[in-house]
């Protein structure tokens, strides 16, 4: 069953009704001003940083409730008594006429009609501006004219989120507003250290506002009847304490057939410390540079220009890479909406969304590497600034803060570090940036440790010091020390926690000596390679061949005691015993340790690699997609942690966890299974499982962390959508290996391996300055293999491009066969 459908020409997922099983949101902004907007106009904005500062308020704990939006009431006057609904659906959930969402690039649309009165609403956010424009039309669709009331409405949040979900005995008493002009001003705490504000502006005259919550709905009441809407009239109330809100009130009479566009602006404005107040010494917000800006977004012309402007960015940056395969799935979710959730991703890592509260997670270091991943090539430039920022976090025995605060930059000291697979993932982003540019002057930039100033190295040496921070942590089996965890940071091997509550992530009773990870050790091999290859070129031949020897001596560790038989063990406990071997009772395989140390190399030539592959799909493999273990941990175990905290099925306990699906995909891949790889990737692809939105039930648009495993009561229902790894690996896997095209040191290789019955298909990329128009033929219906490559009809050796750059467009013709 569905709730909607893709427009592809438009680029937009068209949502046709407003129950959705759970809100279907999307993302507002590109820059530093975002917001969180669903399908019923639920969400919420801030500048930065979700929780540091935060403008409108959410509530929590309420899938699918979605209340806290952007909302907008209409009266009709005219009725009798007057009858009054929202346009988005939300709050007042009044059954409507017509209703449509579109999700777009950067803008969502709510349209609806009820009673002839048709509403069209466009919510974004211009480029270069902190603020959001809600643009309403409204059409008069009776024969007679029709008298109608607006009401639009936001609650403040006061800025710091987690606080102002929590410490009422401060907040209910420091609220302030200002109204000047019929705009509205929320400035609490600009008293103080605060040079900030909030404001709600309007493209036309109030009859009035309302700037206390209890003022405008009454007291017991809520967002779905507000008093002051069902009266008709606002009292101009300005709050003090309590809770300050924003309601603007609106007349309008419309004659018959006539449309009437009015805008709402939200925003947030900065001022410099010294020129806050205005008079000097007064209490006054200094308006005189954000009223210039108000001022222009108020006029419908300018917010047009602004959101045609946001449109050919975004299709500038979806343009980058641009396919037309034989399947339908992968060409939208390449052409559009996975490179939407990368940009998703980069800007949020796991810290908001309506399964992340922006209050709870910062960015991850492991996350935002992992991201960049599939970034780099929509905007290398602040890839490259993401990389240096989240080097500075690293500490400098090599670890690094598990997370770090997007408004400050600063490591995070209640996660701390000691998740020993963070700093390799640092050293796998800038290969990937190094490769997709070809900017080697990155290891030249001089970055501190913990942001310390005085402790700058280069960026290499913060690559050596990753690599070091494994090889000075090695265990009694010669594999890596897991610390507090690794990529799943479910599996605390050290933890052995007993009180409720406790964090599993931080909690250490074990003195770590014993636990190790094969994880790991698939992860330093693959980075050991990347290391060997950049010292290769920045230094010499026997300066990389430490990181050969390295990774040789890992993966004689490997085999020696990671390798089960029939696939890769996952892990060893503190009583040394092994995790995901057939000796266990449950969680005999692990996806992790196959994916990685098949990406990593290990045992394709001998045929363990396959085995291992095969050992996946008869033991994990489902129609959802490929399990994270099996069997699931059916108790709590002390010594294994909150993997075995979760009821089967669920989460890191043996769900889909769709993040190391693409891993299992691109092993396929290494050893030419193009049909195995696809399939996988279209299990876990939402456009593939729109159909199915009712078992699924989260967007089918963008990728979802989980989606519940077979040993789960709801098997197949997806979770945590948006905000997950799967975006860049996923988007990697299809892109790089199954389609092939994929960055290397010394220019692009295309190396297909794809389905064989399809006929090929074609291409056009941007890398490191031309534009490349590829074509790839299949005439003998192979998996993988090129046989032939043509640069502007010109035959070339092998199959890697080597551009001079004397041209700045390419025709590239591959053909595949044995
Ligand atoms: C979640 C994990 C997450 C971890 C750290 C756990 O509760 O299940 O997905 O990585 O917390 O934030
Ligand atoms: C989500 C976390 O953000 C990520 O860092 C981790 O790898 C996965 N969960 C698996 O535990």
């Amino acid at each position: 069953m569905k709730f909607g459908y893709f427009d592809d020409e438009q680029r937009v997922y068209v949502i046709t009704r407003p129950d959705t099983p759970l809100p279907w949101i999307n993302y507002l902004g590109c820059e530093e001003y975002f917001g969180i907007i669903s399908n019923t106009a639920g969400g919420y904005s801030f500048y930065k940083d979700a929780r540091l500062r935060r403008l409108t308020r959410y509530r929590y704990n309420n899938a699918p409730l979605d209340s806290g939006g952007r909302y907008i009431y209409l009266r009709d006057e005219d009725s009798s008594p007057p009858r009054f609904w929202s346009p988005t659906w939300q709050p007042t959930r009044t059954s409507l006429d017509e209703y449509e969402c579109r999700h777009g690039m950067g803008y969502t649309t709510i349209h609806s009609a009820l009673a002839g009165i048709r509403a069209d609403i466009r919510y974004f956010i211009p480029l270069g501006e902190n603020l959001e424009i809600w643009e309403l039309r409204l059409t008069n669709q009776r024969p007679q004219e029709a008298n109608l009331s607006i009401f639009a409405t936001v609650e403040f949040c006061l800025w710091d989120a987690m606080d102002d979900a929590t410490n009422f005995q401060r907040n209910y008493s420091v609220g302030e507003v200002e109204v000047v002009d019929e705009v509205i001003y929320h400035k609490t705490e600009y008293r103080e250290r605060r040079n900030h504000f909030a404001f709600l502006a309007c493209s036309e005259r109030l009859a009035g506002f309302d700037t206390d919550r209890e003022a405008f709905l009454g007291s017991y009441r809520g967002w779905d009847s507000p008093a002051g809407v069902e009266s008709g009239t606002l009292t101009n109330s300005i709050a003090h304490g309590w809770q300050p809100i924003g309601a603007q009130h609106i007349r309008l009479s419309l004659k018959a057939g006539e449309q009437r566009t009015i805008i709402f602006l939200l925003g947030y404005h900065e001022n410099p410390a010294d020129t806050k107040f205005d008079p000097p010494g007064s209490q006054n917000v200094d308006k005189r540079t954000v009223l210039p800006i108000i001022q222009r977004y108020r006029n419908a012309d300018e917010a047009q220009a602004a959101f045609e402007k946001l449109q050919a960015y975004w299709h500038g940056l979806l343009d980058t890479l641009q396919v037309v395969t034989p399947d339908i799935h992968t060409n939208r979710m390449m052409n559009t909406w996975n490179v939407c959730q990368l940009m998703a991703t980069f800007n949020f890592s796991r810290s908001a969304s309506y399964f992340e509260s922006g209050i709870g997670r910062g960015m991850g270091f492991r996350d935002s590497n992992q991201d960049l991943l599939g970034f780099m090539h929509l905007m290398p430039g602040r890839a490259r600034q993401r990389i240096l920022d989240l080097a500075a976090t690293q500490l400098p025995n090599g670890g690094a803060y598990h997370q770090f605060q997007p408004l400050t930059k600063r490591g995070n000291n209640e996660v701390g570090s000691g998740f020993n697979d963070d700093p390799l993932w640092l050293v796998l982003s800038v290969a990937a940036y190094i490769k997709e540019t070809g900017d080697w002057s990155i290891l030249d930039e001089s970055v501190p440790y913990d942001n310390l100033p005085g402790s700058e190295d280069s960026l290499y040496g913060h690559l050596q010091r990753s690599m070091q921070y494994t090889l000075v942590r090695l265990g009694p089996h010669g594999l890596p020390l897991i610390g507090h965890a690794d990529w799943n940071d479910c599996l605390n091997l050290n933890c052995f926690s007993e009180a409720p509550g406790q964090s599993f992530q931080t909690t250490t009773n074990k003195d770590g000596k014993v636990a190790e990870s094969v994880f790991i050790a698939g992860l330093f091999i693959m980075a050991a390679g990347e290391m060997e290859e950049i010292t290769r070129r920045k230094e010499a031949d026997q300066a990389a061949e430490v990181y050969q020897l390295a990774a040789k001596e890992m993966e004689n560790a490997v085999w020696e005691a990671g390798w089960d038989g029939a696939w890769f063990r996952r892990a060893y406990d503190d009583f040394g015993e092994p995790v995901g071997s057939g000796k266990c009772a449950e969680g005999q395989i692990f996806i992790e340790p196959q994916g990685m140390c098949v990406m990593a190399g290990l045992g394709i030539m001998d045929g363990r690699a396959r085995q291992a592959l095969d050992s996946v799909a008869e033991r994990l493999a489902t129609p959802h997609g490929i399990m994270l273990h099996q069997p699931g941990y059916t108790r709590y175990y002390l010594h294994l942690g909150e993997i075995s905290s979760y009821p089967p099925g669920y989460k890191e306990n043996g769900s889909v966890f769709c993040h190391t699906n693409p891993w299992i995909m691109i092993a396929e891949t290494r050893l030419g299974n193009g049909s195995m790889a696809h399939d996988y990737y279209l299990r876990i692809n939402p456009s593939k499982r729109e159909d199915i939105s009712e078992v699924h039930r989260c967007e089918p648009y963008v990728y979802a962390q989980m989606i519940a495993g077979r040993e789960a009561p709801s098997y197949g229902e997806a979770k945590n959508s948006w905000l997950t790894g799967t975006a860049a690996w996923n988007y990697l896997a299809i892109s790089q290996w199954i389609l092939g095209i994929r960055p290397e040191f010394d220019g692009l290789r295309l190396d297909p391996c794809i389905p064989p019955e399809w006929e090929g298909f074609t291409v056009e990329r941007s890398f490191r300055g031309c534009r490349l128009d590829i074509t790839v033929h299949n005439p003998q219906h192979v998996s993988r293999g090129v046989v032939r490559m043509d640069l502007d009809g010109v035959r070339v050796e092998g199959n890697l491009l080597v551009l001079d750059g004397s041209q700045r467009k390419h025709q590239v013709e591959v053909w595949m066969g044995e």
